[in-house]
């Protein structure tokens, strides 16, 4: 098997991490890597489905009416402009009118429907005895994806930052490169779902690595690692999970502005409005 030598001194947390382990230790890690990356490669060829490579899906880049990196509201996926679509042809939805000061819940039940694998994800961690501010980073990990999909885990956190604490903040914006770096302490393997996604042969990006490497050697990993862990996405379509199961931990932990989400005074005030109105041509 191929050893790529960056990826794995990252996915050991960096030269600095490296240099401080012992020789048995490096052992040790480097069969934990290759082991992690056999497996997910076995698994991938062994579950029958033909997965694209890196560069089938860039040469499918012109033939879309919408980049892939844009946001959950704008764009309805199975439209007849993507390629990859059936026959359906897709629009997207009439909006209902957000109430005058909306809270995060509001924005669960009228923009983020069925946001089945947020409320899923959040449940398992509850389930898995994980703290109040994991169980709603889970909720919130991928709310990022409404407004932009690219780079999902910093808009994700940028627009929670003014009303969650920094640890919450933290483990949502780099949830989004650990997804890539299997960490076998907490049986997290990669994505089987990213072979389809990014393609079979698809190499993080520098900056995904370095966010990497940063939050391995961080106080916080286990946080945003625990994210990862919680991430379901072989979620069950017949379990309906409320947001009301949910809003004791909002409560306590979501800071919600008097003046609603989308009209408070904060940095990233219009980044709410923007999901609150995405018909808005201007
Ligand atoms: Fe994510
Ligand atoms: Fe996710």
């Amino acid at each position: 098997m191929d050893v790529n030598r960056e990826e794995l001194i990252a996915s050991l947390g960096g030269e600095a991490a490296v240099k401080g382990m012992d020789h048995e230790a490096r052992a040790d890690a480097l069969e934990d890597y290759m082991s992690a990356k056999l497996d997910a490669q076995v698994a991938a060829r062994t579950s029958g489905k033909k997965y694209p490579t890196v560069a089938e899906l860039e040469s499918k880049v012109d033939s879309r009416g919408y980049r892939r990196g844009a946001g959950k509201l704008f764009i309805h996926e199975r439209s007849n402009q993507n390629p990859d679509a059936d026959e359906s042809g897709k629009r997207v939805a009439r909006l209902e009118p957000m109430p005058e000061k909306a809270t995060l819940v509001d924005f669960f039940k009228l923009r983020f429907p069925p946001a089945a694998h947020l409320l899923q994800s959040a449940r398992l961690a509850r389930k898995n005895g994980l703290s109040e501010e994991i169980i709603l980073a889970c909720l919130l990990h991928d709310t990022g994806q409404y407004l932009c999909r690219a780079d999902h885990g910093y808009w994700g956190a940028q627009i929670v930052e003014p009303y969650v604490s920094e640890r919450v903040t933290f483990a949502i914006k780099y949830h989004q490169a650990l997804r890539f770096y299997p960490d076998r302490s907490v049986n997290y393997e990669y994505p089987e779902g990213y072979f389809t996604t990014f393609g079979i042969d698809y190499e993080p990006l520098p900056h995904v690595k370095a966010a990497y490497e940063y939050a391995r050697n961080h106080k916080w990993y286990m946080d945003a690692r625990m994210v990862t862990t919680n991430d379901l996405y072989a979620f069950d379509p017949n379990v309906k999970v409320e947001i009301e199961e949910f809003t004791d931990i909002i409560g306590r932990n979501f800071r919600h502005p008097k003046e609603g989400l989308g009209n408070d005074n904060t940095p990233v005030t219009h980044m709410w409005r923007t999901m609150a109105i995405p018909d808005a041509p201007l």
